[in-house]
């Protein structure tokens, strides 16, 4: 079969391999292979164990791969065959060096273009993925066009905005496609191939085309606009605990305000994940490098409050327990950063396990799609841990439970019984506010939500 358009995808991560998949069913005339210097992650999208969990994915895989979707390390003939190349590697906080802690370490960025340079045979579009700081495109061309051999490379920028744990539904259903571009004739005409791919399923309304600072810009501050909404929920969620409210009826009668909506406005135990704490830190070493301290001090309160509501929940624990954790048991329903997802990178949990551990309880780390990953992240950590999947086991014989992900499998289980399995007085720190907390309390549990009075069995605290 000739196809129309091949297209390449560097970095088969969470991102990369979902967005492909889902180009692969929906242009079924464009070829599409995904390239990764990590050949045990293209094994794994060659087999039947996707190196991802993601609802609805393994089907898309099934239905693609081999067909028109490809998995492949090759990364020279990859560059040298197809056309079109998206450039999804990972953009971490950068650890060393000027702006640790803060910038991007755009070090796979750079390598990823100067490969294109090297094994490109002839003209091509590339196509930041990646989220990147603005003006990183700039570089990007500044490589690639530094020969005169004939070969020119046109760069836009098309961030995603998909969610872990609904990746598919928001590939299929995007609330919009951006992708920006240089307004030369060459870029326009690079822009309109992509917009063509996109068209394909997006309702044309929807896609939308900008200068390319903006489309980097807007990915970088979709994400902070998102996490700030749950910093200030939370924040105000401390004052609640304060002032004997409930954040819940709180956030509801706030966003019902159709100027302030309702989504993102739910307290928890702080946002995880690997976008919003790195792409924050990212717009605040940006707005510092351009002078604007002021700016950046404002959205590194978001990073701030986010900190505080991890520790704020660790405080509360060791006050409700009699300020001390030490040789007590205490189980984790969830590790993975939210629902649906096996993914823990930057979890709350990470942050919660450890400082459990530091004041010497023990922990028993219970989730039923990250256990792997939770294993990885506490590898060294020194203190008790074990790891059950089931929660009613994990819960036996604990003083505590604290749920850290919101997993429906948590909201209906047997209350009694696994109060009866505990040691008393047994405690439920509720993190995401997803149990019923009148019904854990007359079953005995002691109960402590995010953000509303806690419901105790102690008669002072009544
Ligand atoms: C990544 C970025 O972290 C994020 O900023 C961006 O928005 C989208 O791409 P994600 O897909 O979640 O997000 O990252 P990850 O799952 O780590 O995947 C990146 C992949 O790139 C890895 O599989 C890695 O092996 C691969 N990679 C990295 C390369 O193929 N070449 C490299 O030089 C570096
Ligand atoms: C986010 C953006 O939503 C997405 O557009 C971008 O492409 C990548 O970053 P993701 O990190 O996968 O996606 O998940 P998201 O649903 O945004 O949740 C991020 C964190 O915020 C999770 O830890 C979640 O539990 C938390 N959260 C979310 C809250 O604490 N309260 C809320 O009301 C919503």
């Amino acid at each position: 079969m000739t196809f129309e358009k091949t297209i390449l995808c560097i970095g088969a991560g969470y991102v990369g391999g979902p967005t492909m998949a889902m180009i692969a069913s929906q242009c079924p005339r464009c070829r599409v292979t995904v390239v990764d210097i990590n050949p045990e992650r293209i094994a794994a999208w060659n087999s039947d164990n996707l190196p991802i969990y993601e609802p609805g994915l393994d089907e898309l895989v099934r239905a693609t791969r081999g067909r028109n979707l490809f998995f492949s390390t090759d990364i020279e003939q990859g560059i040298r065959e197809n056309e079109i190349i998206f450039v999804s590697v990972n953009t971490p906080t950068k650890s060393f060096g000027l702006g640790a802690g803060m910038a991007a370490d755009l070090q796979y960025w750079e390598k990823t273009a100067r490969q294109i340079l090297e094994f490109s045979e002839s003209s091509k579009i590339v196509i930041e993925k990646s989220t990147l700081p603005v003006k990183t495109a700039l570089a990007m061309e500044r490589i690639l066009n530094c020969q005169e051999n004939g070969i020119h490379f046109d760069v836009l920028s098309n961030p995603e905005f998909l969610a872990e744990g609904t990746a598919v539904r928001d590939l299929e259903h995007p609330d919009r496609i951006l992708i920006g571009s240089r307004e030369t004739d060459n870029g326009l005409k690079a822009r309109q191939t992509l917009v063509d791919i996109y068209a394909s399923w997006v309702p044309k309304e929807r896609i939308l085309t900008s200068n390319i600072w903006s489309s980097e810009l807007s990915k970088l501050v979709s994400n902070a606009f998102l996490a700030q909404r749950i910093s200030s929920i939370n924040a105000i969620s401390a004052l609640c605990e304060k002032a004997e409210a409930d954040v819940t009826e709180v956030s509801r009668a706030v966003g019902m305000d159709s100027r302030i909506g309702p989504k993102f406005l739910n307290a928890s135990i702080g946002f995880g994940g690997s976008c919003f704490r790195k792409d924050i830190l990212n717009l605040v070493y940006l707005c510092r490098n351009y002078g604007l301290d002021v700016v950046a001090d404002y959205w590194e309160s978001v990073v701030k409050i986010n900190d505080y509501q991890q520790e704020r929940f660790i405080r509360n624990m060791l006050g409700a327990m009699f300020n001390t954790l030490a040789g007590k048991r205490i189980c984790l329903w969830g590790f993975a950063f939210k629902a649906n997802t096996g993914d823990t990178r930057e979890s709350p949990a990470i942050f919660i396990a450890r400082r459990l551990l530091e004041e010497q309880a023990e922990i028993v780390v219970s989730d039923p799609k990250a256990l792997g990953n939770a294993r990885t992240d506490l590898t060294g950590v020194r203190g008790q841990i074990r790891y059950v999947e089931d929660p009613l086991q994990a819960a036996e014989g604990c003083h505590a439970i604290a749920l850290l992900t919101e997993w429906d499998l948590y909201r209906n289980l047997d209350f009694p019984k696994i109060f009866d399995s505990m040691a008393k007085p047994a405690f439920i720190f509720d993190g995401r506010n997803i149990l019923d907390h009148r019904r854990c309390f007359d079953i005995g549990f002691n109960v402590y939500p995010v953000g509303k009075p806690p419901l105790t069995h102690f008669l002072e605290e009544r």
